[in-house]
């Protein structure tokens, strides 16, 4: 078997809960491909190969949502831990009650949709939980909240956990953000990347979750408690606010791979140069200033926060393009760098990430947003940056977490694999674009016939994507398993 070039990080230490981190990993790949067929599912029924009851089909939408989005934000966080730990001294025991948080509230999620009914989307939009119309009685919705909640509190004990071991270590968080070398182009003991981003992911997304905490835990009283009410607006700004931060942080979360990973790979160590610091830095600002553009159709928002929603949707890929993608591909130039399964789905995933966020800065436009809001355009585009994108680095992770002393040369059906996958994701997306271009609603559980031709298309896409991870993920799960009993 020939052997990729691959030099180990001379500074890594053990990760504290690294079984937890594997286990993660596992649950990864399962929940990824079980919300992958209920994706599926969705789409043979809006192409009329499947008929699906309406409310099954919201009941599916429901859970692939929040499924995704809380895997993406779980294998974000195990990537995260595992890295960090290179850098500052953590606490096992919080990422086992991060990973217990997460399967006690998946439990009460899946109850509350597949015995309770509740289809009411991820997004538990103030006051539908409470107005289900007679699909859902109250308790399902409690349910559902109670399960979203207890999940809440394990990522806020997590970010705690890493924010303490970080100013531990760095003496401030301001230490760990870069400040002093940004504003004084010098700082005794610089942080490496890994710790400037994973410091300003700890600051927006603790501000977000405990937005995201409060909507929740409002929506619940209410439940119970009719007159106990928020101003509508209001409830949709801070749950879109924490649902925009949530889902961007399981990404940038996730990119703390590439910065660690790949320079094992060419040879060459990712710097914490000034213009990497602003970049972060400013990220930090518009990932919580730009959520306003997915508020552009509610004409009661005030003008300046649409404005500014605008505005910022140009500038927020600009740090994200140059820092990330620029610089790998400055890495990778002459690096001589051997290509293996871990290796390919890095850089896979950088690309899918940097393409996806095209359409998203165009449907930050408010002339094209009050064309396209709504349409099948919206999945197109978060299809394309968290299925080539998250999925693709968190594969690249645990690849690389199973792959043993050296990485195999990339041959046989793991490149087969990486092809079916990367073919599959990227038709598959490219047609929710399509059919949003051509203003096809999103969220309709049934289509016109003349929608279903791309509907089919989408299907047999989707079909090729989860062959792709499958072939993928099912010898990794074998290997993950065995590192564990070493
Ligand atoms: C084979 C892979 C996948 C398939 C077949 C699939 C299918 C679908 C379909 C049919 C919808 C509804 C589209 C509509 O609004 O008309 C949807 C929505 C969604 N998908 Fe996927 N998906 C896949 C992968 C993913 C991945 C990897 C993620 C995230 C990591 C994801 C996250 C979401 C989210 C957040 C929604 C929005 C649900 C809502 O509108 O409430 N999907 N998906």
């Amino acid at each position: 078997m020939a052997e990729a070039h691959v030099t180990r990080a001379p500074t890594a230490s053990p990760c504290p809960a690294e079984a937890a981190v594997k286990i993660t990993m596992i649950l990864t790949f399962v929940v990824l491909l079980l919300m992958m067929a209920f994706g599926l599912l969705m789409r043979l029924n809006q192409a009329a190969v499947v008929q699906l009851d309406p409310t099954m089909f919201y009941r599916l939408m429901t859970a692939h949502g929040i499924g995704m989005v809380g895997i993406a934000g779980m294998s974000g966080a195990a990537i995260m831990w595992y890295f960090v730990s290179r850098h500052a001294s953590l606490t096992g025991w919080v990422f086992w009650a991060l990973l217990s948080s997460f399967l006690v509230g998946v439990v009460a999620i899946l109850a509350s949709i597949f015995i309770g009914g509740f289809a009411g989307a991820w997004t538990f939009l103030f006051p539908l939980p409470a107005m289900s119309g007679g699909v859902w009685d109250t308790g399902a919705a409690a349910l559902y909240l109670v399960g979203v909640i207890v999940i809440g509190v394990g990522f806020l004990i997590y970010l705690v956990e890493i924010g303490r071991a970080l100013i531990q270590r760095y003496g401030s968080l301001s230490n760990a953000l870069g400040w002093p070398l940004l504003f004084t182009g010098h700082q005794d003991d610089a942080p490496p990347p890994t710790v400037v981003a994973t410091a300003v992911i700890i600051v927006f997304n603790g501000i977000g979750t405990v937005v995201g905490a409060a909507a929740l835990t409002i929506s619940l009283i209410n439940l119970y408690l009719p007159s106990f009410t928020l101003d509508a607006l209001l409830a949709k700004n801070m749950i879109y606010f924490f649902g925009h931060v949530f889902i961007n942080a399981s990404i940038y979360m996730a990119v703390v791979a590439v910065y660690e990973i790949i320079p094992e790979y060419t040879g060459r160590p990712w710097k914490a140069s000034r213009p990497f610091i602003a970049a972060w830095n400013a990220v930090m600002l518009l990932v919580m200033a730009v959520y306003p553009h997915h508020l552009f159709q509610d004409g009661v928002m005030p003008a300046w926060a649409m404005v500014m929603g605008q505005i910022v949707s140009y500038a927020n890929g600009v740090p994200l393009l140059v820092v990330t993608t620029f610089s790998l591909l400055n890495y990778l130039y002459r690096s001589g760098i051997r290509w293996d399964l871990a290796s390919a789905l890095l850089v896979t995933g950088v690309f899918g990430w940097s393409v996806g966020s095209v359409p998203a800065i165009i449907d930050g436009m408010i002339s094209v947003n009050n064309v396209m809001h709504n349409t099948q355009w919206v999945p197109g585009h978060f299809h394309l940056y968290l299925l080539l994108g998250e999925v693709a680095i968190t594969l690249g992770f645990a690849a690389w977490l199973a792959r043993g002393e050296a990485g195999e040369l990339l041959s046989g059906w793991k490149s087969r694999g990486l092809i079916i996958y990367a073919i599959g994701g990227f038709g598959f997306a490219t047609v929710f674009l399509v059919s949003g271009a051509m203003s096809v609603p999103r969220r309709w559980a049934a289509h016109l016939p003349e929608w279903q031709f791309q509907d089919q298309l989408g299907s047999i896409f989707a079909v090729a994507t989860i062959l792709g991870v499958g072939i993928i993920v099912i010898p990794m799960i074998k290997r993950l398993a065995m590192t564990m009993r070493a």
